[in-house]
């Protein structure tokens, strides 16, 4: 028996969770290009400009630079799998749900890992990743950059130094923190980095933008043993990319380099720095007006990452309640928290094209509806107000 559907239909929302936040309608509209072939010269060109754009987000020389087929995740396993081999040892930062991820992976490469934890909503201490390069004398040093589950923004320059003494590699998952925050890779000595194209690049989520450093490129060259995964082989992957002849690994989404392309050209037209600057700006507005209508902020000021900010649920407030009539009354999507912060936090993402004024007004005002509804006790219009003061400031 056949059954019909009716087309395809997805409400508008305004995405303002951990990610995909909202695509920016040029890259969506770049996505509906025709298809080509995987070798076809007029292709080549667009994989060249990517990658040449990519180094610019990225900030770095890295000739080693491409979007990985995949979400960040993939990212995430393309950079460890090609470096780790069985009995390597890594240290790596666990501060959330993502670090944990890393750990995990690094396990499954057959590396030894040695954590340094430090509790969800809070950086991991450079101190804290000395103590264990001393002891663990790592190949490589693994660090998110924004830890999207609890919302903290890691400082990297003191801990890029204790790497680059000990001579290890040093990773950064910049998943969350591309496009919204300097990454710097060069400046910084990051040897690997990956992030993903759905949070602050503005796109849809299905790549995942990596680079690794010469450093880095040699140690995947010195393997005693062959990169575990097809798929993900970075030397596999670098002669379709960048090889004298192109060859065919395995065919790439074209829709999705189309859109690559095309948010990288609306990150750079933008300017990076003002880029960061709106991210930080929408953050500060947000959290004046979340905390004028009595909603705490997780992360201690100063190591806040501005696309991703991390709230307390008020006593007494129902998590689901508050977060579905987000969706079904105002078609604001806000995120939940991950692991032990479930029930406990909410994550509300300004990302990329997310993150706009109109958009911090307009999930202030719910909320404060929302809340009020449900008994909190608010000023009316206090998160508003407090939120335009902001904004009058600058
Ligand atoms: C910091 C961080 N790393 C890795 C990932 C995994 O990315 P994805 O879900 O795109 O596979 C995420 C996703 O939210 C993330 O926030």
């Amino acid at each position: 028996m056949t059954q019909s559907y009716d087309e395809l239909k997805a409400s508008p929302r305004v995405l303002l969770g951990p990610g995909p936040s909202d695509a920016n309608p040029r890259v969506l509209k770049a996505m509906t290009t025709p298809m080509l072939g995987y070798l076809d010269g007029e292709f080549i060109q667009i994989l060249d400009e990517t990658v040449n754009l990519l180094r610019q987000v990225f900030g770095t020389g890295n000739k080693l630079t491409l979007p990985v087929s995949g979400t960040g995740t993939a990212g995430m396993e393309a950079a460890l799998c090609n470096v780790i081999e069985p009995g390597d040892s890594v240290v790596v930062g666990i501060n959330g749900y993502f670090g944990g991820r890393i750990a995990d992976i690094v396990q499954r490469c057959g590396g030894a890992v040695t954590a340094v934890e430090a509790p969800w909503g809070s950086a991991i201490p450079a101190e804290d990743v000395a103590d264990a390069v001393k002891s663990a004398n790592p190949k490589l040093v693994a660090i998110i950059h924004a830890e999207t589950s609890t919302g903290v923004l890691q400082p990297l320059d003191d801990i890029s130094k204790i790497v680059k003494d000990s001579g290890a590699l040093f990773l950064t998952d910049c998943v969350t923190s591309l496009g919204g925050q300097p990454v710097d890779l060069d400046r910084r000595g990051i040897d690997i980095a990956y992030s993903g194209t759905q949070k602050c690049l503005g796109g849809p989520p299905g790549l995942a933008p990596i680079s690794f450093s010469d450093r880095a490129v040699e140690a995947i060259h010195n393997r005693a043993s062959k990169v575990q995964s097809f798929y993900l082989d970075m030397t596999l992957l670098e002669a379709y990319w960048s090889g004298e002849v192109r060859n065919y690994h395995h065919t790439v989404s074209m829709s999705m380099i189309y859109a690559l392309h095309e948010s990288l050209r609306v990150v750079l037209e933008e300017g990076l720095q003002d880029r960061y600057k709106r991210h930080e700006r929408n953050a500060a507005a947000l959290i004046a007006g979340a905390t004028a209508i009595g909603l705490k902020p997780i992360v201690q000021e100063g190591y806040r990452a501005p696309m991703l900010t991390t709230i307390n649920i008020p006593d007494g407030i129902d998590d689901v309640d508050i977060r579905n009539r987000l969706i079904e009354d105002f078609g604001i999507e806000i995120g939940g928290g991950l692991g032990i912060f479930k029930g406990k936090a909410w994550r509300i993402g300004l990302m990329g094209e997310s993150s706009t004024q109109r958009n911090v007004l307009l999930v202030l005002s719910a909320l404060e509806k929302l809340l009020a509804e449900a008994g909190h006790d608010l000023e009316a219009g206090a998160g508003a107000r407090a939120a335009s003061e902001v904004y009058a400031q600058a």
